[in-house]
């Protein structure tokens, strides 16, 4: 198991680069290679994580400023996989207008991409998942998608409450039973192994179970 991360890994760094960039308005694309989405509230954390899969610094953007992913972002990875950056939803500088629009852009590639396997949904791991973050949940489970949980900025909690902070997303999700939840940081690292096995698993089309150890 461990030789197939490894081996994974080497291969993620290969070549990646940021292929389609889908507005409001844009058709999507009609990718032949299986794609994984990141879902989350404005500010989670999903540009930095998609960074640290593709361990890139900065090449898909990310800011203290929320709000920065407006847009539909496929990043191709080896022309193997595409990592997909979906808008951050609960900005509340955004008018409702917009909020709406954003909203339907990600229910329509929800419903019409072909090629999306799994969705990921960032949670941060200090607070309760809020009404936004349950809505979405549901909403990706009503597309016909099991979310696996990223539990982002792991950094920011001591290890001996790590277990706490993951029950009480779990609780607060209300999770359909075998739900991976993974915490994370873009900072130390952790975490990126196991999301690297899911990956792995979804690309040799094992769906996006998986077993992860405690
Ligand atoms: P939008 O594009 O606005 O939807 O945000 P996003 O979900 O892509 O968040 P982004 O990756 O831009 O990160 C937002 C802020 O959180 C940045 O200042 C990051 O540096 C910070 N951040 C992201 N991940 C971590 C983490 O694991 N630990 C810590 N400490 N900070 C993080
Ligand atoms: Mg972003």
């Amino acid at each position: 198991k461990h030789f197939v991360y490894i081996k994974l890994v080497s291969k993620i760094i290969k070549n990646v680069g940021l292929e389609t960039v889908c507005g409001i308005t844009s058709k999507l694309p009609e990718n032949t290679k299986p794609e994984v989405a990141f879902a989350g509230k404005s500010n989670v954390g999903k540009s930095s994580l998609i960074n640290a899969l593709m361990n890139r610094k900065s090449l898909a953007r990310t800011s203290s400023q929320p709000g920065k992913t407006q847009t539909i972002n496929f990043y191709n990875v080896n022309n193997e996989i595409y990592f997909v950056d979906l808008p951050g939803y609960g900005y509340a500088k955004v008018s409702e207008e917009i909020k709406a629009k954003w909203g339907k852009m990600i229910e329509r590639y929800l419903k019409k991409s072909k090629q999306l396997k799994a969705v990921f949904l960032l949670i941060d791991i200090r607070h309760e998942p809020s009404g936004n973050d349950k809505q979405m949940y549901n909403w990706i489970l009503d597309n016909g998608f099991q979310p696996i949980i990223i539990a982002t900025k792991a950094d920011k909690i001591s290890r001996n409450q790590l277990q706490k902070h993951v029950k009480m997303v779990k609780e607060g999700l209300k999770v359909v039973k075998g739900t991976v939840v993974i915490p994370f940081s873009a900072q130390t690292k952790q975490g990126r192994d196991e999301i690297y096995e899911v990956i792995d698993g979804i690309m040799k089309g094992e769906g996006a179970e998986c077993e992860i150890s405690e």
